[in-house]
């Protein structure tokens, strides 16, 4: 695999980073998951922007133009062979003597490299587990300093569930590393973007997807209770695209199976893939 580090692309094994890199001693950077289909990134602009933001708030200066991210991440895909595949790229505060306090001016590290992206078949449905959202308060930064993901995810493994559906305050916001989409009355619904989630690409263009459809969807909160009466809950995230819940907590569900709101809006998904492969 051929990965990129501060300019240069260079095999996986020949990559270096300082130990005291702001993202090895404080989790000091933020990353992206972009998906390729076809040699060609997914909605790259919103991703873009969505690092943006999330350098914006962490007030550290994007390292590089749309421009030159888009020329670097181009050259990425071809030298792992195009096709299907999945981007991640961190940005970090570069190497300092450990402090607290950032120097003002700093070199960031900027680090790219290729995962493979499974086939998605249509699924059959995994289980989710319900936890009290024990993260900080600017969920919206896509941080990498992911540890209560990191056990949160865990928790669910252990049970044999694929995701943990995290609760605060009584709402429910989102999955340790997705997205959350309830059917109530024939009526997809989402939480609406607030710092208590990540904006989702894959749940923006969802709701798009949905919208031009007209299939009926909305942004509202989500109370726990209205949870748990769903008749379909999926998971969305760039990795995952959607999938189906078919128990929360050991219980069904709906009626156990994956529902029909859900298998329109996975043919939508896939048809939209299909056109990115084809046409770019
Ligand atoms: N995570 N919410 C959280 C907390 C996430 O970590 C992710 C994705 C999402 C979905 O966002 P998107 O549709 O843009 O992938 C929502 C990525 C895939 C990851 O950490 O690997």
């Amino acid at each position: 695999m051929i990965v990129y580090l501060n300019g240069e692309f260079l095999p996986l094994e020949e990559a270096r980073v300082s130990v005291l890199d702001r993202g090895f001693i404080f989790a000091d950077g933020v990353y992206e998951v972009i998906p390729v289909y076809g040699g060609h990134l997914f909605r790259l602009q919103a991703h873009l922007q969505r690092l943006e933001n999330s350098l914006k708030n962490i007030k550290l200066q994007n390292p590089l133009t749309n421009e030159q991210w888009g020329e670097i991440l181009e050259t990425l895909v071809d030298r792992n062979n195009g096709g299907e595949q999945s981007i991640y790229l961190q940005v970090t505060r570069g190497s300092a003597k450990r402090n607290h306090n950032f120097p003002e001016q700093v070199v960031p590290t900027v680090f790219m490299m290729s995962d493979s992206i499974e086939a998605q078949p249509p699924s059959t449905g995994v289980k989710a587990i319900t936890c009290a959202d024990t993260r900080w308060q600017r969920c919206d930064i896509k941080s990498i300093a992911l540890l209560a993901n990191v056990l949160l995810r865990r928790q669910a493994i252990e049970v044999g569930a694929a995701e943990t559906i995290l609760i605060r305050d009584g709402y429910m916001m989102e999955g340790a590393a997705s997205n959350v989409f309830i059917v109530v009355e024939g009526v997809a619904i989402t939480p609406p973007k607030s710092q208590f989630i990540l904006p989702g690409i894959t749940r923006d263009l969802i709701l798009e997807a949905m919208r031009e459809a007209k299939l009926p969807c909305r942004e509202a909160n989500i109370p726990q209770a209205q949870l748990r009466s769903a008749q379909e809950i999926w998971v969305t995230s760039s990795t995952r695209e959607i999938v189906p819940i078919i128990s929360l907590d050991d219980k069904p569900v709906g009626n156990g199976q994956p529902g029909a709101l859900w298998s329109q809006v996975w043919q939508i998904y896939q048809d939209y893939k299909q056109k990115l492969r084809a046409n770019g």
